[in-house]
């Protein structure tokens, strides 16, 4: 699905993010993919995607590192 309508990225091109380029945050998200830089309305819907590719992303790097900390 289309998180952000501005810049035409889907909840598939943020989880990929994550897996492959070791995003972490919204300020990552936004710099690697332009999310939330025109009106902001997809913020908030970008971050749970976020979150919950986080949470998902169990044998990424940045996964792994995360469920060390937890
Ligand atoms: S919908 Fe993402 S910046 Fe407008």
């Amino acid at each position: 699905m289309y998180v952000c309508l501005c810049k035409g990225v889907t909840d598939h091109e943020i989880r990929k993010a994550v897996r492959n380029r070791g995003v972490t945050t919204m300020r990552e998200l936004r710099d690697e993919l332009g999310v939330a830089t025109q009106c902001g309305r997809c913020a908030r819907c970008a971050k749970d995607v976020l979150n919950e590719a986080l949470a998902e992303c169990r044998e990424c790097p940045v996964g792994a590192s995360l469920a060390a900390a937890a």
